[in-house]
C-alpha cells in the first residue's frame, strides 16, 4: 500500500496559490444552485428561518464534508476516482461511485448552460433593436417550450456550452481554468450586486425584501387537530433536511470535485482558512441572488396572481398574497426562464439590458461549475490511463456530447420516453407504473439519481471511510502541512465519525420517501 501522506507530486499541476484555489473552489461552488435554487426554497421554507438553519449547516456539517475531501485530495495527490483506492485498496468502488456523479450531472448541465446561452443570445438581439426577437419573448412561456421541444436548437446550443467548457480545460489547471476564473468571477460578482442594488431600489420591493430575509415562523408551523397552527418537528425536519440538500449542492460536495481540486492544492496553503472563505463567498451569493430575485418575482406574483377567487380560497388578501407568491417562486426551471423574463419585460427600456446582464451572470456561474465538473471527469482518466490532458478532454468530449443527447431532446422528440411508458409497455398496469418517479424526462432522472441517491451514498461512505477506516489524524495532519494548528480538530473528529453519517443517511432515506411519494413527504 502506497504511504499515506504523498509529498507534493512536481509533476502534477498546481493552482498559483492560495487565492488561485479559493477561487476555483468558488467558482464550482458558485452556479445554477446559489443563483436560482437558493432563493426559491428559501421562499418556499420561511425566509429568514431557512437562512438561519443554512448558515448553520454550513459552517458545521459543509464545513466538515470539505475539509475531507480537500485534504484526501492533497494528501494522495490523486483525483476521485484512484484516491480512495490508493488510500485503501479494496474502497476503489466508492472513487468509482463518486467519478459516475459528475459523468451524470455535466451533460444535462450543460444543456441547462445551453438553455442559458439561448436567452443571453436573444436578449441582445432585443438590445440591438431584433423586433422579431422582442415579440418571441413576450410570451416567454411559450418562447421556452418552444426552444427546449425544438428538434435541434437544445442540443446546438448544449454542445456550444461544451465546447467552451473543453478549450478551457485543454488549455490546464493554471492557464485554462485559473485564468478564465480570474475573468468570470470578478465580473459575476459585480453583476450580481449591481443588478441587486437596482432591484432593491424599484419602488415597492420593500415588501419582498422582508418577506425574504425576516424569520417566519409560520413555515414551521402545521394545522393540528384543533384547527389551529402549531409548531411542528416534521416541518422543522423537512426544513433542516431541504437546506441540508441544497448546501450539498451548492458547495459542490460528494462529486469528488473537491478532491480533484485539492490536489493541486499546494502543502503550504491553508485548508481550513481556504474552506472558510469558499464557504463565505458561495453563501453570500446565494443570499445576494435571492435579493437579485425575490423582491420582483413577489412584486409581480402579488399583482398578476392575487385574484378574488384566490382571496376567497384562501380566507384572506395575506394568505393569497403567500399563495400566489410560493406558486409563482416554486415554478422550477420555469421561475428562470418564464417567470423573470416577464417580470424583465415590465422594467420598459432598461429590461432587455437586464435580462443581457443577467443572464450573462447565469453563463458566467453555469460555465465555471460545468468546467468544474468537466475537470473531475478529465483528472480522473488522466489519473486511470496515464494519459495526457489533450487526449482525456477528446474523449470526455465525446462522452459528455453524446449523453447530452438524452437530455437535449428529452423534452421534445423523446418526450414520451419514460420509464413509465416502457413498463406499461411491457403490461405493468399498477398505479405505482405511472407515479411521478418513473414519469420523469431524462433530465429530471438524472437530477434525481445523483441529487437525492449517489451523493449522499458517496457523502456517507466518505465519512465513515475516513472517520472509521483511514481514521481522522491522516486528514488532520494533512491539515496541520498548511497551518500550525487545527483549531476545530476536536469538532471534526465528532462530525466525520458520527454526526456527518446519521445526518447525511436522513437526507437519502427522506429523500427516496419524497420522490417516490411515500409518507405524503412532499416539499
Ligand atoms: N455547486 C454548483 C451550484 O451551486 C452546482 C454544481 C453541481 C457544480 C455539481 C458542480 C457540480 O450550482
Amino acid at each position: 500500500m502506497d504511504s499515506k501522506n504523498t509529498d507534493q507530486n512536481p509533476s502534477r499541476a498546481s493552482w498559483s496559490g492560495q487565492i488561485g484555489f479559493i477561487l476555483a473552489a468558488a467558482a464550482s461552488a458558485i452556479g445554477l444552485g446559489n443563483l436560482w435554487r437558493f432563493p426559491y426554497l428559501a421562499a418556499q421554507y420561511g425566509g429568514g428561518t431557512f437562512i438561519l438553519i443554512y448558515l448553520v449547516l454550513v459552517v458545521t456539517l459543509g464545513f466538515t464534508l470539505m475539509v475531507t475531501e480537500i485534504a484526501l485530495g492533497r494528501m494522495t495527490q490523486q483525483s476521485q476516482l484512484t484516491a480512495y483506492g490508493k488510500l485503501q485498496p479494496g474502497f476503489g468502488f466508492v472513487g468509482l461511485l463518486s467519478t459516475i456523479i459528475p459523468v451524470i450531472i455535466v451533460p444535462y448541465y450543460c444543456v441547462i448552460g445551453g438553455w442559458v446561452l439561448k436567452y443571453f443570445w436573444t436578449y441582445l438581439r432585443i438590445v440591438f433593436g431584433n423586433q422579431n426577437a422582442t415579440e418571441a419573448l413576450a410570451d416567454s412561456g411559450a418562447f421556452f417550450t418552444g426552444f427546449i421541444s425544438a428538434p435541434f436548437a437544445p442540443f446546438g446550443f448544449g454542445l456550444l456550452f461544451i465546447l467552451i467548457c473543453a478549450l478551457v480545460i485543454v488549455l490546464g489547471v493554471k492557464d485554462g481554468i485559473e485564468r478564465s476564473n480570474k475573468i468570470m468571477m470578478p465580473l459575476l460578482f459585480a453583476m450580481a450586486v449591481g443588478i441587486s442594488i437596482y432591484v432593491c431600489c424599484l419602488p415597492g420591493s420593500g415588501e419582498g425584501i422582508k418577506y425574504y430575509l425576516i424569520p417566519n415562523m409560520d413555515s414551521l408551523r402545521a394545522v393540528g387537530e384543533d384547527g389551529a397552527a402549531h409548531f411542528s418537528l416534521a416541518q422543522l425536519g423537512k426544513t433542516i433536511l431541504g437546506a441540508m440538500g441544497q448546501m450539498f449542492y451548492s458547495l459542490s460536495l460528494a462529486m469528488g470535485i473537491m478532491i480533484t481540486y485539492g490536489s493541486y492544492m499546494r502543502k503550504e496553503d491553508s485548508i481550513e482558512k481556504c474552506v472558510r472563505r469558499i464557504e463565505i463567498f458561495d453563501t453570500l451569493i446565494a443570499i445576494v441572488a435571492g435579493l437579485m430575485i425575490i423582491p420582483v418575482v413577489y412584486m409581480f406574483a402579488v399583482k398578476t396572481g392575487v385574484t378574488p377567487e384566490l382571496i376567497a380560497q384562501t380566507g384572506s388578501e395575506e394568505a393569497a398574497k403567500l399563495t400566489a407568491v410560493k406558486s409563482a417562486m416554486n415554478a422550477g426551471p420555469g421561475l428562470m426562464f418564464v417567470t423573470l423574463p416577464k417580470v424583465f419585460a415590465g422594467f420598459g427600456a432598461a429590461g432587455p439590458w437586464v435580462g443581457v446582464f443577467f443572464f450573462l451572470l447565469v453563463i458566467f456561474a453555469a460555465l465555471t461549475s460545468a468546467i468544474s465538473l468537466y475537470e473531475a471527469c478529465v483528472a480522473s482518466v488522466c489519473d486511470l490511463l496515464h494519459i495526457d490532458r489533450k487526449p482525456a478532454t477528446f474523449f470526455t468530449f465525446f462522452l459528455i456530447a453524446f449523453l447530452a443527447v438524452f437530455s437535449a431532446i428529452g423534452y421534445g422528440a423523446w418526450g414520451k420516453v419514460t420509464m413509465s411508458a416502457a413498463l406499461q409497455n411491457m403490461g405493468f398496469a399498477g398505479e405505482w407504473a405511472k407515479s411521478a418517479f418513473f414519469s420523469m424526462q431524462f433530465l429530471d432522472f438524472f437530477d434525481f439519481i445523483t441529487n437525492s441517491f449517489l451523493m449522499p451514498i458517496v457523502a456517507a461512505f466518505t465519512c465513515l471511510f475516513v472517520g472509521w477506516v483511514v481514521k481522522t489524524k491522516a486528514i488532520e495532519d494533512e491539515v496541520l502541512h498548511g497551518e500550525a494548528k487545527f483549531a476545530a480538530a476536536g469538532f471534526y473528529r465528532v462530525m466525520v465519525k458520527f454526526i456527518a453519517p446519521a445526518l447525511i443517511l436522513a437526507i437519502l432515506v427522506s429523500e427516496i420517501c419524497r420522490n417516490l411519494g411515500i409518507g405524503g413527504w412532499k416539499i
